[in-house]
């Protein structure tokens, strides 16, 4: 059978791009088993013989209605499936879903029936946050990185924007690749639409959540893009726990000097 990014150079790229980020996660120790999902808005690669392909599979419950979403075409990784076989063979291990006129469910229409990831509600309402916002933001990504989620596991640091200053004052980077600093998403149970809700209400302010004793997920104009702002906050999270690790807190740099940088920058 032909795969739709037969013919499609660019869409191609993008696939590519998710399988290049999919290999990361999984080097990265943040992806054991099926963990974590990637998802991209691909609504602009589709040309009329996409829109008129017929589905591959029934017509799913999004589990809640997205009428932002209406027309609009994803990549998925899909669930259950690894990230390490994501890179390695995207399209066997993700899916092409297409949005129902209703705007509460989705059909399969490429390559092959694999079901989306477990946390689409959670994607597809950040997806429409992204497209109504008129960010241009067209990827979002979740994953598991073991020093952001081992810090969720201290009450103080669930505070807003505890962790976010915490972060920022470890290297003058985190802040200024970072700007937003991340929102905080008390635990709920994965999948769940309360945790798509809770994240998208994060979202208008921050471009990073994370998820208590879960994980964090994070948007971005591209794939690349959105795992970078999760990488520089998982460098800033590790310089604190080599400091903690020597026996001491660090300092993390004053005040005055992260409102220095945010006025150098222009943050
Ligand atoms: P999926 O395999 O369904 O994508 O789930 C992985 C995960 O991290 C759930 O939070
Ligand atoms: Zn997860």
């Amino acid at each position: 059978m032909k795969s739709i990014l037969e013919n499609r150079p660019e869409l191609e790229v993008k696939i590519g791009e998710v399988a290049e980020i999919a290999g990361y996660l999984w080097q990265r120790g943040w992806a054991e088993r099926n963990g974590g999902n990637i998802t991209i808005n691909i609504t602009e690669f589709a040309d009329e013989s996409i829109r008129s392909m017929a589905p591959i599979s029934e017509p799913y419950a999004i589990g809640t209605t997205l009428p932002g979403l209406k027309g609009c075409y994803f990549f998925c990784k899909g669930t259950n499936r690894r990230m390490r076989d994501l890179a390695r063979r995207p399209m066997d291990n993700g899916s092409v879903i297409r949005i129902a006129d209703d705007c509460a469910h989705y059909e399969i229409i490429a390559d092959k029936p694999v079901r989306p990831t477990s946390e689409l509600a959670s994607h597809l309402a950040m997806h429409e946050q992204m497209i109504t916002s008129g960010n241009g933001y067209k990827a979002a990504i979740h994953t598991h990185p073991i020093d952001l989620i081992a810090m969720t596991h201290h009450a103080p640091f669930l505070e807003k924007d505890v962790l976010t200053r915490l972060l920022w004052s470890m290297i003058p980077e985190t802040r200024a690749f970072c700007p937003k600093g991340l929102g905080i998403v008390p635990y709920k149970l994965p999948s769940s639409v309360e945790l798509a809700e809770a994240t998208v209400e994060q979202l208008r302010e921050y471009d990073v959540v994370m998820w208590e004793k879960h994980g964090v997920c994070a948007v971005g104009p591209d794939i690349i893009e959105a795992f970078d702002q999760v990488d520089v906050l998982s460098k800033a999270a590790q310089i604190y726990l080599t400091a903690k690790s020597m026996g001491f807190t660090p300092d993390g740099m004053t005040d005055t000097q992260m409102d220095e940088l945010k006025r150098a920058f222009n943050l």
